[in-house]
């Protein structure tokens, strides 16, 4: 059965619109175990850094970190480039840099959702210019038509040109507590 959701007058512009379940939260949890299990393999004896991107990531990241089976630390970076909006506003802004040194460190940037890859990007030419030993990325999501020129190491789900809201990502800053991941009917109900 699927699950919808409509929006109330809370909701601004988008009062009246309604979400429909994308991945269930079973289906999350099952997906992150696998890539729990890759990179607890991959960084075998050693102990990465992970870097969530905020706001989105903290639920995949604390998820995340908790199915792995080797040791990492956490640090965590602010960025924006959405302005309460469904399309980025094409420029990224550093909210809040990272405050660990990565020096000499294996890295792995954990991010939400990959959309125009603006924001990927900007973190990989930052972290480019650090020492860090190696960066590599996750992510839980990414769409279908982004195009990057770099590849992402660890990936959830491709998913088609929706957006989408739940389980850390956020609907003008609400929604961010569902289990599931929902995408918005722009259309119409
Ligand atoms: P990008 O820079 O266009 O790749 O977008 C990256 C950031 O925008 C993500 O880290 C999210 O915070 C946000 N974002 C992109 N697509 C969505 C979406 O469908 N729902 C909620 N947030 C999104
Ligand atoms: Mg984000």
């Amino acid at each position: 059965m699927t699950k919808t959701l409509l929006l109330d007058d809370n909701y601004g512009k988008f009062s009246g619109l309604t979400l429909h379940e994308m991945i269930s939260s079973e289906q999350i949890q099952n997906r992150i175990k696998e890539m729990a299990i890759e990179i607890s393999r991959d960084y075998a004896g050693k102990t990465p850094i992970m870097i969530g991107v905020l706001n989105g990531c903290f639920i995949f990241f604390a998820d995340l970190i908790r199915e792995m089976n080797v040791q990492s630390e956490v640090d965590f970076i602010k960025i924006s480039s959405y302005a309460n909006e469904t399309r980025t506003s094409g420029t990224v802004r550093l909210l809040k840099d990272i405050s660990c040194d990565i020096t000499g460190r294996d890295v792995i940037v954990i991010e939400d959702i990959i959309d125009s890859g603006l924001s990927i990007d900007f973190l990989r030419r930052r972290l480019q210019d650090s020492q860090a030993k190696s960066v590599k990325f996750a992510a839980l999501l990414i769409k279908d038509y982004t195009e990057l020129d770099f590849e992402i190491d660890y990936t959830g789900f491709t998913i088609p040109d929706k957006f989408v809201v739940g389980y850390g990502l956020d609907l003008a800053q609400k929604m961010r507590n569902l289990k599931s991941i929902y995408y918005l009917n722009q259309e119409g109900h």
